[in-house]
């Protein structure tokens, strides 16, 4: 839908949202009318430079033409079926999802949040029939993030912080310890521990990849305890940090995997992808989604998998994040840059606010997401080249300037 075929103004545009939704977003104020390839356009047709791709979802491109097809192809044929039947574009996305990152089985969800639920009650449903009805205790990460429904919320490991707060009592049986410590991961478990979950590189808590020894060591960990490691890859996977799956960067495998984001190139669809052993934990009627593995979001999520890998994305996304990073370093009021491939996040130091950093960009047409107070975080379309890096490099270093 265009402003035009409204007869309406942008601002009566936002007016309405701001009257009639329930608002829980800090909103850039810019409407996003259409989008093409790394660029986002407002009403006006003024260009944006897109480095968030709604949150490392549009990873071969805003309104990539190929998933386009895919998603107007299957809307014609078979729109919605449930899961009674068989359809085509599940079972064929299926096989593809499982023989590329080397599962066995997968089970396909809506969302993020809901990637990670199904993984939680695998892990506990898992855990309580081979080991007894007390074996479901999870430990996770302090300053993770695994989305806001309430098995996925009480596994986000921020206490009073953020996402929990004035929601009540948390789900019970998940413990938290600090990012990469391997040693207080292992002192948090118990003998009803059966998981360990983690994301590989913490995005919303900062951007912070995982270091070898401590991915690696929850790995051998789980191995010797009998326990499952869970790995969040909903922000992750799909090429973003320069592998198809981040856990790809470390040679370690996990039990589950979420995914979700940029696995639908724009549609909404999740999914977990297990072992065989640990697949067997869901039986019939165990567990089950009206929409999850909808025939149009598999599509489009076969036609986005064939572009990232077609085109090498991950290759790219590895390539363009060294490039970026590099330059990144050079900024002014700089602390750290960090990240993995396109999972990219610059710290600044106390004098500088994210928030001002993201709003100063988007004057000049850049789109970016702070993460507290000092950590800008970009997650741009795998498909940009250095030019871009280059824009965005030097919008920023404007930006910050006129803070300074
Ligand atoms: C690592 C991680 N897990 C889970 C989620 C939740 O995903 P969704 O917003 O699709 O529910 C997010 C969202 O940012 C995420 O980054």
């Amino acid at each position: 839908m265009k402003l035009a075929d409204t007869g309406l103004t942008a601002q009566e545009i936002k007016d309405k949202a701001s009257k009639y939704m329930i608002e829980t977003y800090e909103r850039f104020d810019f409407l996003a009318e259409t989008a093409k390839d790394q660029y986002i356009y407002d009403e006006k047709g003024e260009k944006y430079l897109d480095f968030y791709a709604g949150i490392a979802v549009n990873s071969a491109g805003n309104c990539n033409e190929k998933v386009v097809e895919a998603v107007v192809e299957q809307a014609k044929t078979l729109m919605h079926t449930f899961n009674y039947p068989y359809t085509i574009p599940q079972a064929v996305l299926a096989e593809k999802i499982c023989t590329t990152i080397g599962m066995d089985k997968i089970f396909f969800q809506n969302s993020g949040t809901e990637a990670n639920e199904a993984m939680i009650k695998m892990a506990r449903k898992y855990g309580i029939e081979k080991y007894g009805p007390n074996r479901y205790h999870i430990v996770t990460a302090k300053m993770g993030f695994h989305g806001r429904t309430f098995g996925a919320m009480s596994a986000t490991g921020q206490p009073g912080n953020g996402c929990q707060i004035g929601f009540g009592p948390m789900t019970y049986g998940f413990s938290y310890a600090p990012y990469n410590d391997l040693q207080a991961f292992k002192d948090a478990c118990t003998e009803n521990t059966i998981a360990i979950m983690v994301e590989p590189v913490q995005g919303e808590g900062g951007v912070h990849p995982a270091t070898q020894e401590f991915l690696q060591g929850l790995r051998e960990f789980c191995d010797e305890k009998g326990m499952l490691l869970l790995l969040d890859e909903v922000q992750t996977g799909w090429c973003r940090t320069g592998k198809v799956m981040s856990y790809m960067n470390y040679g370690v495998k996990p039990d589950i995997v979420s995914m979700a984001k940029a696995l639908g190139g724009g549609m909404p669809i999740g999914a977990i992808c297990a072992t065989e052993e640990v697949a067997k934990a869901f039986t019939a009627g165990s567990h089950g989604t009206t929409f999850g593995g909808n025939p149009v979001s598999c599509a489009a999520a076969l036609a986005e998998i064939d572009e990232l890998l077609g085109r090498n994305l991950a290759d790219n996304a590895a390539k363009m994040g060294a490039y970026f990073m590099e330059k990144l370093k050079t900024l002014p009021h700089v602390k750290e840059v960090r990240g993995q491939g396109l999972l990219v996040g610059v710290e600044f130091d106390d004098t500088i606010n994210a928030v001002d950093v993201k709003h100063e960009c988007l004057h000049r047409h850049l789109l970016l997401t702070a993460i507290g107070a000092h950590v800008i975080r970009m997650v741009p379309p795998l498909i940009i080249e250095e030019k871009d890096c280059d824009e965005a490099y030097e919008i920023i270093r404007a930006s910050v300037e006129a803070l300074s």
